[in-house]
């Protein structure tokens, strides 16, 4: 069924969902075009002026019709929303050990980083059969990253990281289209998904990838920027270490005093780097300047990539945030790691957001 002539091919593991959720939506409304359509001409050729059909005694009520004309409508809606629940919730929850892929959008091309470092513009290469996750924000304005073979779309919102996950089904080329009105050039804000066998896409990531992966470009990059100066183990200026935040618990200092406590997610990461006064560590000076303007969306995925690879390459050291040179003691406070809250980098928004940014849920243009 994948070939009816106006339809893409379906290429993902929840094409094919989509696909029957639509042809029971579209077999639905043609039973009932005929249905309606076909009594009414039957009905005006019957009654029409000058026939002798029978017009005494009209029933005027029937509970047997009544029901069945509430309660199948009633039925089948329930039908389509349960089916179309479950088919939503498939889309929307990314399985826990799919492949994270960093998308950074701009007028107007796709910028794609894989974590083992290879990046490429306008082209995404996946493997085949695995759980891909795509991790994606926006430079300027909103787009919307759209493969109708996989039948997946998702609006892409600066100041915010959005996420969309597929499992590709077929080996070969893809369109990928902006879906988001997003100016001049929208039209031409194209590319291709390239699905490729496992070893050819393992082939491929390491081929012309001089720069080592992304945590190790981030880690170049950290030092460049002199960021070793404060959060570097023997500075002079009292910032905290880096290396225990990322998916653990950092107290905040709040206006009137008092502390919060959240997860240091991606999120938190991304904005501590391009807006640093507005969540300052509990116990800190705001210092830190921020790198709003100075650092892309897809440098600041390197730094996070980074600080991230911190708190795992150690063995996840001692939890939340430290001072630089803590105490000999503190070291050895490790809070156990299935106990650690689980970061959710796909929905919550980032500083620097656009504030009158027209925030749409996908799929409805
Ligand atoms: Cu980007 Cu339309």
């Amino acid at each position: 069924m994948d070939q009816i002539f106006y339809w893409p091919q379906a290429a993902s593991s929840i094409a094919s969902r989509i696909d029957t959720l639509f042809n029971v939506l579209n077999a639905m409304a043609l039973f009932f075009i005929i249905l309606i359509v076909g009594c009414l001409v039957y009905f005006v050729v019957k009654y029409r002026r000058g026939t002798n059909a029978d017009r005494s005694n009209p029933p005027d009520e029937s509970l047997t019709l009544e029901i069945a004309w509430t309660g199948i409508p009633i039925l089948l809606c329930i039908a389509i929303f349960g089916f179309s629940t479950w088919t939503y919730l498939q889309v929307m929850r990314a399985p826990k050990d799919a492949k994270p892929i960093y998308v950074v959008a701009k007028q107007w091309m796709w910028k794609i980083q894989h974590p083992q470092g290879r990046w490429e513009m306008n082209e995404l290469h996946v493997p085949l059969g695995q759980d891909v996750r795509l991790i994606m924000t926006s430079e300027d304005v909103i787009h919307s990253f759209y493969v109708p073979d996989f039948r997946v779309k998702q609006d892409v919102v600066p100041g915010r990281y959005a996420s969309l996950w597929f499992k590709a089904t077929k080996v070969g080329a893809h369109h990928l289209f902006c879906a988001e009105y997003c100016g001049t050039k929208h039209s031409g804000m194209v590319g291709t998904v390239y699905v490729m066998e496992p070893a050819d896409y393992q082939k491929w990531l390491h081929e012309g990838n001089a720069g080592g992966t992304l945590a190790k470009q981030g880690e170049q990059l950290f030092r460049e920027l002199g960021c070793g100066g404060c959060h570097g183990p023997g500075s002079n200026v009292r910032a905290p270490l880096l290396d225990g935040v990322y998916n653990n618990p950092v107290p905040l200092q709040e206006p009137g005093g008092s502390t919060k406590v959240i997860i240091g997610d991606e999120r938190y990461i991304h904005d501590s780097i391009v807006n640093p006064e507005q969540e300052v560590a509990a116990g800190y000076k705001p210092i830190m300047p921020s790198f709003r303007g100075q650092l892309d969306e897809g440098k600041v995925r390197l730094l996070i990539e980074y600080i991230k690879s911190l708190s795992t390459a150690n063995g996840g050291r001692a939890g939340g945030i430290k001072e630089v040179e803590p105490p000999a003691a503190s070291k050895a406070e490790t809070a156990p790691l299935a106990s650690r809250p689980q970061a959710r980098p796909d929905t919550a928004p980032l500083a620097g957001a656009t504030t009158d940014v027209n925030v749409r849920t996908s799929g409805q243009e």
